[in-house]
């Protein structure tokens, strides 16, 4: 089969990870979740004891970040939710982190999730998906994950913090949440899962027949 690369963006909660690694298992390619590239660098930060808004602490850690960062399991919490937000604005740190995205994809080809692969981590990828959520919606699939994961929350405090977060990333100078202008844009507030996951492969299968 021909490697090609899937760019799949989007906020917070979108659904966007887990069709990501349903069309990465469907299509035999490696997925890359490169939020953790943003999170692994903060919960670095935050352990030399440096403010994630410190831009020389933040980007010392990106350029020295590795493989083994990403497979930590405190990189899900609160705290590294609003750390990672502060990161992933430092333009510097974004530069640091782009040729290990790139080089994760040179092999085999990839499908990789994140707010900047259509736009500038892959501008000529074989598929380009935006998805999208109310943050209704958002907020009820985040605040059931937190539930299952046992912390307690609530959801007003989750809708407010997705919120704050979707903002950040929307309006930073530095790679800002956007979608590409030929990507195709997927709601998952209307479509569920299974229906995401149809449409996003008959673009993949489209893009592969015409290689
Ligand atoms: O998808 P996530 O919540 O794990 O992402 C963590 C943070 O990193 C979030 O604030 C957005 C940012 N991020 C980014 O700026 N660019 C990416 N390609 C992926 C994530």
């Amino acid at each position: 089969m021909k490697s090609i690369v899937i760019a799949i963006d989007g906020p917070a909660a979108s659904g966007k990870g887990t069709l990501a690694r349903r069309l990465a298992g469907a299509f035999n390619l490696p997925y890359l979740d490169t939020g953790l590239l943003y999170r692994a660098v903060a919960r670095r930060v935050l352990d030399h004891g440096a403010d994630p808004a410190d831009a020389e602490a933040a980007t010392e850690q990106a350029r020295t970040l590795n493989r083994v960062d990403l497979e930590r399991d405190d990189l899900r919490t609160k705290e590294v939710d609003l750390a990672a937000s502060a990161v992933a604005s430092i333009a510097p740190v974004r530069a640091a982190l782009l040729d290990f995205q790139r080089d994760f994809a040179q092999v085999s080809g990839a499908v990789l999730d994140g707010r900047d692969i259509g736009t500038i981590v892959f501008p000529k990828a074989d598929v380009k998906l935006f998805i999208t959520a109310s943050l209704d919606v958002r907020a009820e699939r985040r605040f059931a994950e937190r539930k299952a994961q046992g912390v307690a929350t609530t959801l007003e405090a989750v809708r407010a913090d997705l919120a704050a977060r979707d903002e950040a990333d929307r309006t930073r100078a530095a790679a800002p949440l956007r979608p590409a202008r030929d990507a195709h844009r997927l709601d998952t507030s209307t479509l569920d899962a299974d229906h995401a996951f149809a449409a996003a492969a008959a673009l993949v299968n489209q893009a592969l027949s015409k290689g």
